[in-house]
């Protein structure tokens, strides 16, 4: 495949390098300086690319989506931090019949670590004597709240309804990722984490998903491309 990469910084590197190893041509790394309100993203720029992987930032995706989308070109996105936009771009992406795939989280790794989590919230619901929490750990230069931690929380409250499940989140060195809930008793304490080693697990999952897309109209999520939908 030929694919454009939207963002040079930590992940889109990573995603570069992955994807050269999967045999895919990347056309460009289009990076913030050409980059201003999505003005390198056009369909002269892009011609011949079969999907765009961008992560760059909460204040610049937005703008890059609705670009890539106008261009016609399938899109993957990982950048966190723009929730609240996503029902406006949906409609684009449905009124240009484009495709767009979106995750906070590109680690097969976490997405079953969130089904694991579920499944232990069904086992300590009704079980006041345990106090339940969430911490999530990552590198010092991360700008926003983790949307893992945020869907860790809906996970566990689809379960329990009944717990609140804090969050505390550090920032901190280059960690790449760790999210941990904790059941904490009287007498003993139990806890599931997901502990990310490096970026390439994400950047491995976002090249997957942009071999996946082309061809499949609307928009849709990780869990969607893994699991199939399936509850
Ligand atoms: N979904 C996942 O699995 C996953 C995994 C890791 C990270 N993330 C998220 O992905 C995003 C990027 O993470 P990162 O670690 O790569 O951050 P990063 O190292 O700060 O890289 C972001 C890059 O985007 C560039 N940029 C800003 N505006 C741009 C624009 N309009 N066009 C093109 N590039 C632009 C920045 O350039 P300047 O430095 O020049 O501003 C920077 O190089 C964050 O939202 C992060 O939370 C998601």
């Amino acid at each position: 495949m030929r694919l454009a990469i939207v963002g040079n910084g930590k992940m889109g590197r990573a995603v570069a390098e992955l994807a050269a190893e999967r045999g895919h041509v990347v056309h460009a790394i289009i990076g913030r300086e050409e980059n201003a309100s999505g003005a390198a993203l056009t369909r002269e720029r892009l011609a011949g690319v079969d999907a765009a992987i961008e992560f760059t930032r909460p204040d610049a995706v937005v703008t890059n989506l609705e670009r890539l989308i106008e261009a016609g070109v399938p899109t993957v996105t990982g950048t966190t931090g723009w929730g609240t936009e996503l029902p406006r771009i949906a409609r684009l992406v449905e009124a240009r019949r484009g495709a767009l795939l979106h995750a906070a989280n590109f680690s097969v790794g976490v997405h079953l670590f969130l089904r694991a989590a579920r499944d232990l919230a069904a086992r300590f619901a009704g079980r006041p004597e345990f106090d339940s929490f969430i911490l999530e750990e990552h590198h010092a230069a991360k700008v926003d709240a983790s949307g893992t931690a945020a869907a860790l929380r809906r996970s566990l409250r689809e379960a329990d309804p009944a717990r609140e499940f804090p969050i505390t989140s550090v920032r901190a060195g280059s960690i790449p990722g760790t999210h941990v809930v904790t059941y904490d008793g009287p007498h003993d304490t139990v806890a599931l984490s997901h502990v990310a080693r490096s970026r390439r697990g994400f950047a491995a999952g976002a090249v997957a998903a942009a071999e996946w897309l082309p061809g499949r109209p609307g928009v849709h999520d990780f869990e969607e491309m893994l699991f199939g939908g399936a509850g």
